[in-house]
């Protein structure tokens, strides 16, 4: 976009202009292969799409979420990195619990991150189709573990998520915004279907959802985000959208240990507290079900592939949900050899660097108050 104004707006003749077009993306390629073989670690030739192409790291962004203990975490994450994600606003959906708590929570932490200027706009209540299910065995009958909640004093903006989702990717220039999605997907599944050319003013949707080699942790084989709302992230993966997920393969090997909630506690400001707080009683759930080292902090993982991809990563894949009634209902149906020739509609993100991932939230929440 910045490149064909660039180039519309200064006359000059062709050889010069080829060359003017030709010159930065030879650089830009060269660069390309030196930081993709000579930083980056060695990977399956078919994984090297994530650290080679994810090279930006400023994001206009909007974050749709269902805080949330893990949800509460990556927005204080997200909110502690204003160079680098310019959000536009936070927007709630019903999930972990329902909506008047998630958006609640979602005003807890803007002021948990002294952050007023950013509006949060409720959205859905409910799932497109199916029966609404919550996960309060995980995240506590508030939505936050081991933390006490109270009523903010900033309100909610006027307006519903949807429109305010259709209103300003309809404004926005092209391709232009990115949107983490933290929950369900209901919300954006309403704004595609009541205005598909949304499409137009998205750059990227790089939400946490799905498993595959992982299983799932709500049945067998589905995730909760996509198991909430099958029918709407049938629609947001086929939106034509470029997105990148973050599933469960994942997030179960970006794991706590004590020493990495310590520091976090450690860094002697009340957002470390808060933070090693929730962790501390959120973990506890999943190291005991599934017999893991550490808990995952899922939706944190999001923030920090948005703010340092090169930590992750991924392969471009077929990825559809099965939203069926039956065993399969919420599964996520990944292509991982590509035996179906269909188009690649996802970059799948398989693996990730939990160290650098730790280093990177302890020292952006010890920016916050
Ligand atoms: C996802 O489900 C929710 O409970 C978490 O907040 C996260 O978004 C993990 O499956
Ligand atoms: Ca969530």
């Amino acid at each position: 976009m910045h490149s064909r104004a660039a180039a519309a707006a200064t006359p000059s003749s062709l050889p010069s202009r080829l060359a003017a077009t030709i010159f930065p993306v030879l650089l830009l390629g060269l660069a390309a292969l030196l930081t993709t073989s000579l930083i980056a670690p060695k990977a399956h030739a078919a994984d090297a799409s994530t650290a080679a192409t994810a090279a930006a790291t400023t994001h206009t962004l909007i974050i749709d979420t269902d805080p949330g203990a893990d949800d509460v975490i990556a927005l204080l994450f997200a909110m502690a990195s204003p160079e680098q994600l310019k959000i536009q606003a936070l927007t709630t959906v019903a999930g972990n619990v329902p909506l008047a708590k998630t958006s609640r929570n979602a005003r807890l932490a803007r002021e948990w991150a002294k952050r007023p200027d950013i509006a949060i706009y409720a959205g859905a209540p409910r799932p497109l189709l199916r029966t609404p299910i919550y996960a309060a065995d995980i995240h506590g009958s508030e939505g936050i573990t081991g933390v006490k909640v109270h009523e903010p004093s900033q309100p909610l903006a006027e307006g519903n998520a949807v429109d305010y989702l259709i209103r300003t990717l309809r404004a926005a220039p092209e391709k232009s915004v990115t949107l983490a999605m933290l929950g369900p997907e209901t919300n954006l599944a309403l704004a595609l279907t009541q205005a598909p050319d949304i499409t137009r003013g998205l750059r990227e949707l790089v939400l946490m959802g799905g498993a595959h080699f992982n299983g799932g942790n709500i049945t067998p084989t589905a995730e909760f985000n996509v198991f909430a709302d099958p029918h709407a992230a049938e629609i947001v993966l086929k939106s034509g959208v470029p997105i990148t997920m973050l599933p469960l393969d994942l997030t179960h090997k970006v794991l706590t240990s004590p020493e990495r909630i310590a520091r976090l506690r450690g860094l002697g400001n009340q957002a470390g507290k808060t933070v090693a707080d929730i962790l501390d009683a959120y973990v506890q759930h999943d190291m005991q079900y599934y017999g893991l080292p550490g808990g995952p902090v899922h939706d944190a993982t999001v923030v920090a592939y948005l703010l340092q991809p090169s930590l992750f990563r991924g392969r471009k894949v077929n990825v559809e949900v099965d939203s069926r009634e039956g065993l399969g209902f919420g599964q996520t149906v990944v292509d991982w050899y590509g035996g179906l020739k269909k188009p690649a509609n996802v970059n799948w993100i398989a693996e990730g660097d939990a160290q650098g991932f730790f280093d990177l939230l302890t020292q952006r929440i010890s920016r916050l108050p």
